[in-house]
C-alpha cells in the first residue's frame, strides 16, 4: 500500500520526509519521491526501487525547503519506474501531488486535459490531479483542490503543495486513510500513524470527504464548500519501540513471539471468568439487538478470512445461529441474503482493506448491523462500522499476519462467549471456556519454547517445492492459514485442505518429496485424522504432525512431531498457529526470502 508523508515547519524538510517514508516501508512499495517548496519554487526528487535510491538522489542533488510532501508508491497504474513515481507535477511545474487510491474516470479526465493542451509525462492516474489543479487554480490551493475533486470519481488520500500558494499543504481523503500530525510550530500529514510518531502523538484522523489545510502554526478541516468542520484530536497509543524490531531479526519473528502478550491484551478487561462470559464495551449492540440476530455473515480477506472460518464454527456450535463466511471481494458484488436481523462481522487487521471496507458498506446499505474486529485504531473500517472489538494486538508490521490472526480468533471467542451466554450456554460451560481462554498466554509461551525444534524441521524442508496442509474441524482453517503463511513468505507452493478431502484429488500429489503437515491435536475427530496420516505414509509422503498428546495410534506414522498443549477445540487454532507460523518463518529465512516484505505483497491492500 502506498505511503504519504507531509511536513511544514522550521526544520530541514527532506530528512523528516525520508524518515517518515522509512517508517512506512513495511506497507510495501516499489518507488518513492519527495517534493519541496522553498523561496524560489517547487523541486522534486524521485527514484524507482527502495527508499535508499531516493536518499542517494537527494544526497547527490540536495533540495531544501520549508514545506514538503513524500510518497512511497505500490504500482497500480503503470510500472514502478522513476517516471511513474510520485510526486507528480503540473505542466507549469507549480503544483505537486502525491496520491493513494485509484481514479476510476482517469481516461476521461486525461483526454479532456490533453484537449486543453496538457502533456502527460507518466502512465499514472495521479498526474491528472496535478494538471487539473493547475487548470482550476484561481489563487487558493484548497479551492483548486476542491474544484478538481468534484470531477474525480474513485478513491484518494492525497497531499498537494504549490509554489503559487506556498505556505500550506492541502490534503483530501476519500477511501484511503490520512491523518494530520499536530506539532508545536510545525505540522505533519501522513497515511499511517507510525510515520509521525517520532514527532507527535496528537493526530486528527480525516474522514471520507474531508479536506485539510495544514499550515506551520495552524490547520483546519474543511468540507467541499470550504466550510470548517468539527474534528477530534486522538492520541496514538503505540510507542515507537513497539514499532521497532525490538532485537528480533524480523518484525514477523517479533510479532510471533509477542503472542502471549498480544492475546492477553485482546482479553484484558473483557473476560469475565466468574460468569463465564465476556464484556465488550464497543460492540454497540443491545441485549435486544443480540437476541434479534437471525443470521451472521463474516466477511474478510486472506488470513482474516481464515479466522472468520473459525468464528463461523464457534458461533454455530455455541450460539446455534447460522453463519456464512464470505470473501469480501465476492460478497461486495453478489446479491447476499442480508436483512436488518443480520449481523455482519467484518474482520481486518489494517482496517483499510478495500474489498473488506466495500463489503461492510454493502452490508450496511442492506440494513445489517456491522461489527468490526480491527487492530488499527482509527482505521476506516473501525470508524465506519456500527460497533467493534479492537484487537489491541499492537502494531503488526510484518506483511504476513501472525499475532493479528490469533487475536482475531480470541476476539471471536470473546464475542461468541458473550452471545452464547445470552442464549443457551450454561454458566458452567461458559466458565470452562473462559478459564481455557485465560490459560492461553501461558500455553502460547510453552509452544514458543519449541522454536529451535521447529527451526530444525525447517532445515529439512527448505528446498521443498510443494506442501500440503491438512486438518479437520477447527483445525482445517488452521491448515489453510499454515499454507498461506508458507507460500506468502517462502514462495513455496502450499495448499490447505480438509484432511478427508485429500482422497478426492490431492492424494495424487503424494510422493516421497511431498511434505504433508497435519494439524492434528487430540479432538473429537482425531481418529479420522490418523487414517489420513496412514494414507499419506502408505504413499511415502513425509509427515509433519502437530499433536497434543502421546498417541500410540501415531506410532511409526510421524516423521516430525511438534507437540502443543491442549485446550478447548475452538481455541486449538490459536496454539497450532504458532508452529505453523514458525515453520513458515524459518523456511523463508533459510531460503533468503524477504520475510517482512515479501515480493508482490503489501501489508494492506487498499485497492481492488
Ligand atoms: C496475511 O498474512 C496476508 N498478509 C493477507 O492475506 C491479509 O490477511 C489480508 O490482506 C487481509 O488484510 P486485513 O486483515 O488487514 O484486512
Amino acid at each position: 500500500m502506498c505511503g504519504i508523508i507531509g511536513y511544514i515547519g522550521p526544520k530541514a524538510v527532506a530528512p523528516i520526509l525520508l524518515e517518515g517514508l522509512k517508517r512506512m516501508e513495511y506497507r510495501g512499495y516499489d518507488s518513492a519521491g519527495v517534493a519541496l517548496l522553498n523561496g524560489t519554487g517547487l523541486q522534486t526528487r524521485r527514484a524507482a526501487g527502495k527508499i535508499a535510491n531516493l536518499e542517494a538522489a537527494l544526497a547527490s542533488q540536495p533540495i531544501t525547503g520549508v514545506v514538503g510532501i513524500g510518497h512511497t508508491r505500490w504500482a497500480t497504474h503503470g510500472p514502478p519506474t522513476e517516471r511513474n513515481a510520485h510526486p507528480h507535477r503540473s505542466g507549469d511545474e507549480s503544483v505537486a501531488v502525491v496520491h493513494n487510491g485509484i481514479i476510476e474516470n482517469a481516461n476521461t479526465l486525461r483526454s479532456a486535459l490533453v484537449e486543453l493542451g496538457y502533456e502527460f509525462r507518466s502512465d499514472t492516474d495521479t498526474e491528472i490531479l496535478a494538471h487539473l489543479i493547475e487548470e482550476l487554480f484561481d489563487g487558493s490551493l484548497e479551492e483548486a483542490v476542491i474544484a478538481a475533486l468534484t470531477k474525480v470519481e474513485g478513491t484518494y488520500g492525497l497531499a498537494v503543495v504549490s509554489s503559487r500558494d506556498p505556505g500550506k499543504i492541502v490534503a483530501a481523503r476519500k477511501g484511503s486513510p490520512l491523518l494530520i500530525g499536530i506539532g508545536v510550530g510545525e505540522n505533519f500529514l501522513a497515511s499511517d500513524p507510525s510515520a509521525v510518531l517520532a514527532h507527535t502523538r496528537n493526530v486528527v484522523y480525516l474522514n471520507d470527504g474531508d479536506v485539510a489545510v495544514i499550515e506551520r502554526d495552524a490547520y483546519r478541516v474543511i468540507d467541499r464548500h470550504a466550510a470548517t468542520i468539527p474534528h477530534t484530536v486522538d492520541r496514538i497509543q503505540w510507542d515507537l519501540a513497539e514499532i521497532e524490531r525490538g532485537g528480533y531479526d524480523h518484525f514477523m519473528l517479533k510479532e510471533i513471539f509477542e503472542q502471549p502478550m498480544s492475546v492477553e491484551n485482546t482479553m484484558r478487561g473483557r473476560l469475565i471468568l466468574a460468569d463465564g462470559t465476556a464484556k465488550l464495551g464497543g460492540i454497540n449492540l443491545t441485549h435486544a439487538d443480540l437476541m434479534n440476530i437471525d443470521n451472521v455473515v463474516i466477511t474478510a480477506c486472506g488470513t482474516s478470512w481464515h479466522s472468520a472460518l473459525i468464528g463461523e464454527m464457534m458461533i454455530e456450535e455455541l450460539c446455534r445461529i447460522p453463519v456464512e463466511v464470505e470473501y469480501a471481494s465476492e460478497f461486495r458484488y453478489k446479491n447476499p441474503i442480508v436483512t436488518d436481523r443480520t449481523l455482519c462481522i467484518v474482520i481486518s487487521q489494517s482496517g483499510e482493506t478495500a474489498d473488506t471496507l466495500a463489503a461492510m458498506r454493502e452490508a450496511k446499505r442492506r440494513g445489517a448491523k456491522t461489527l468490526g474486529l480491527v487492530n488499527v485504531v482509527g482505521s476506516t473500517i473501525a470508524r465506519e462500522d456500527d460497533g467493534g472489538v479492537y484487537l489491541h494486538a499492537g502494531p503488526e508490521i510484518g506483511v504476513a499476519s501472525t499475532k493479528a490472526f490469533t487475536s482475531q480468533v480470541v476476539a471471536l471467542a470473546l464475542f461468541t462467549l458473550k452471545l452464547a451466554r445470552k442464549r443457551d450456554l450454561s454458566v458452567v460451560r461458559g466458565r470452562e471456556i473462559a478459564q481455557a481462554m485465560h490459560g492461553l498466554p501461558a500455553q502460547l509461551a510453552e509452544v514458543l519454547a519449541s522454536a529451535p525444534a521447529i527451526e530444525a524441521i525447517a532445515e529439512e524442508f527448505k528446498e521443498s517445492t510443494n506442501f500440503l496442509y491438512l486438518g479437520r474441524g477447527y483445525n482445517f482453517p488452521a491448515a489453510l492459514e499454515g499454507a498461506l503463511k508458507l507460500k506468502e513468505i517462502s514462495y513455496i507452493h502450499a495448499e490447505g485442505y480438509p484432511a478427508a478431502e485429500m482422497k478426492h484429488g490431492p492424494i495424487a500429489l503424494i510422493d516421497d518429496r511431498m511434505p504433508v503437515v497435519f494439524v492434528a491435536p487430540h479432538d473429537a475427530v482425531f481418529d479420522k485424522v490418523v487414517s489420513n496420516i496412514q494414507e499419506v505414509r502408505a504413499r511415502h509422503g513425509r509427515t509433519i504432525v502437530i499433536t497434543s498428546r502421546d498417541e500410540p495410534a501415531l506410532k511409526g506414522l510421524i516423521d516430525y512431531e511438534i507437540r502443543i498443549p491442549e485446550t478447548e477445540d475452538m481455541l486449538m487454532p490459536i496454539l497450532s498457529a504458532v508452529p505453523l507460523q514458525l515453520l513458515a518463518y524459518y523456511i523463508a529465512v533459510k531460503r533468503g526470502a524477504n520475510v517482512d516484505q515479501p515480493r508482490n505483497l503489501a501489508k494492506s491492500v487498499t485497492v481492488e
